[in-house]
């Protein structure tokens, strides 16, 4: 039986799984491993403070996710496909360790700000590229 997500602890978990993933997947290693040329050790924490903010209202995230995808999608275009493989990589990786209310809601949580973050992408034009 899998327990719930109920602290820092399991987010932290569920981040360095998460990254693990998308670090070798076929879709989206590229963008993170080339394009954006991340340092893990930077934005691993920055993560755990971003879901921690998300799914229990503390934690020390500041940043401002729409623009730094939007700059991303004027390196590569960010697409549907990109999008969808980041939602099921996620959910994947929240049901292979954890099950419960908060477990629920940080997927549910997860889909709306990738749609916002999709839409928002979207909607920009060169015009206004960051
Ligand atoms: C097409 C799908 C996505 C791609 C390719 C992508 C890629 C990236 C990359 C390359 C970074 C920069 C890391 C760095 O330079 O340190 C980043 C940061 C981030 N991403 Fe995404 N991302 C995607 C979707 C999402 C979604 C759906 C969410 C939230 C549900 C999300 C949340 C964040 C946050 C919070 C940051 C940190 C922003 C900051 O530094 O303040 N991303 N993403």
């Amino acid at each position: 039986m899998k327990s719930d997500i109920v602290s820092r602890k399991e987010i932290i978990i569920l981040v360095d799984s998460f990254y693990t993933k998308i670090k070798v997947d076929f879709t989206l290693g590229f963008i993170f491993n080339e394009v954006a040329n991340v340092n893990w050790d930077k934005h691993l924490p920055i993560m755990y403070d971003f879901w921690e903010n998300t799914l229990f209202y503390i934690g020390s995230y500041t940043g401002n996710p729409v623009k730094l995808h939007t700059h991303l999608h004027h390196l590569t275009p960010l697409n549907n496909t990109h999008f969808e493989q980041w939602n099921k990589l996620f959910l994947e990786t929240v049901d292979e360790n954890f099950e419960g209310p908060n477990a629920t809601l940080i997927k549910q949580r997860a889909i709306s700000i990738s749609m916002v973050l999709a839409q928002k992408i979207a909607q920009t034009k060169k015009s206004e590229q960051v």
